[in-house]
């Protein structure tokens, strides 16, 4: 309810998302931005390395309160006294598996109960394994769309009950190039983010007018430890950058972006057109 007295942290929207404004890629709508003023708050999985780690910093330095999501704890715990330091309004760890569905929830609920509302949630948890198509690797090809789809919908599907219970927010999937084409050697990895995407996409269309703003981040190639061993990594940017923009992205309340949108908006285009060995030769760990 925009412009209500009572709008806070614990009770009201204070983002009013109705129709968008925008076209993005993909028929993908932008939704609107009310400014607030109540610090936000943002969930984040995958948080303890990598984009997710950036991410929190990029929120950090905004003032939001954040709540860090992964396995590996004792990274996000190392970070926390760093996030506030940048400007975060509060910062906690949660230790988190999204393979573990039944975990997710009581995940969320914790963020949203430490953090007194979710503004903001971003399902970025993601492996992107070798899977060679029948060379054994089904373990490797399950966690991929354990983690990469089920989730990250898992995830979202968490958060839509808060969010429709505080009248709004938003969702953040993090899908990839590779989901717009079929990558040699990264079957199970194309096939997760394609899902995402077609997911997310549904999503939009059935949360539009409920006050959920729904954002997919598509990026090409950022430089992070799920990558560094590829031996091509074309237009890769550093991953303070990829942050920054995907920042920018997520307060934006866009749709659907690629990121970088340039080159990625163009190539992806062409890609779709070309034959998959024309422009994606494949892939070896170096
Ligand atoms: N970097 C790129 O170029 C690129 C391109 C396109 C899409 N993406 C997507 O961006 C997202 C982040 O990737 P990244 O580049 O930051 O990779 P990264 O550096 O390898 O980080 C991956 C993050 O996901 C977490 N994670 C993995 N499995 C998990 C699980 N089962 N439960 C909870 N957390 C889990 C890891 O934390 P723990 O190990 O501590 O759990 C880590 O924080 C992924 O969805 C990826 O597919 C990245």
């Amino acid at each position: 309810m925009p412009g209500n007295a009572n709008r806070g942290r614990s009770c009201c929207p204070d983002v009013e998302v109705p129709r968008s404004r925008a076209a993005g890629v993909d028929g993908a709508y932008d939704a609107a931005v009310t400014p607030q003023s109540a610090p936000r708050t943002l969930l984040i999985t995958g948080a303890s390395v990598g984009i997710g780690a950036a991410l929190a910093l990029e929120f950090a330095r905004r003032g939001y309160g954040l709540a860090l999501a992964a396995r590996r704890v004792e990274k996000l715990e190392a970070m926390l006294p760093v996030l506030r330091a940048a400007g975060a309004a509060n910062a906690i760890a949660i230790p988190l598996d999204v393979a573990d569905t039944d975990a997710i929830a009581p995940a969320v609920q914790r963020a949203a109960l430490a953090l007194g509302r979710l503004d903001v949630v971003v399902a970025n948890a993601g492996v992107a394994h070798v899977t060679p198509a029948g060379k054994g690797r089904l373990p490797q090809i399950r966690e991929t769309i354990e983690v990469d789809l089920i989730g990250a919908i898992a995830t979202i599907e968490a958060a839509l009950p808060i969010l429709r219970a505080q009248g709004g927010g938003q969702v953040v999937g993090i899908t990839s190039v590779a989901g717009a084409k079929g990558l040699p050697g990264f079957g199970a990895y194309s096939a997760s983010k394609a899902g995402l995407h077609r997911y997310l996409q549904s999503l939009r269309a059935e949360m539009r007018g409920t006050g959920i703003a729904v954002t997919e981040l598509a990026p090409g190639y950022i430089d992070t430890d799920i990558n560094r061993g590829l031996g091509a990594r074309p237009f890769v940017i550093p991953v303070e950058r990829g942050a920054a923009i995907m920042a920018r992205m997520i307060e934006r309340r866009v749709g659907m972006r690629w990121v970088p949108v340039w080159p990625w908006t163009v190539l992806v285009a062409l890609l779709k057109l070309l034959p998959t060995a024309w422009v994606a030769p494949r892939q070896k760990r170096a």
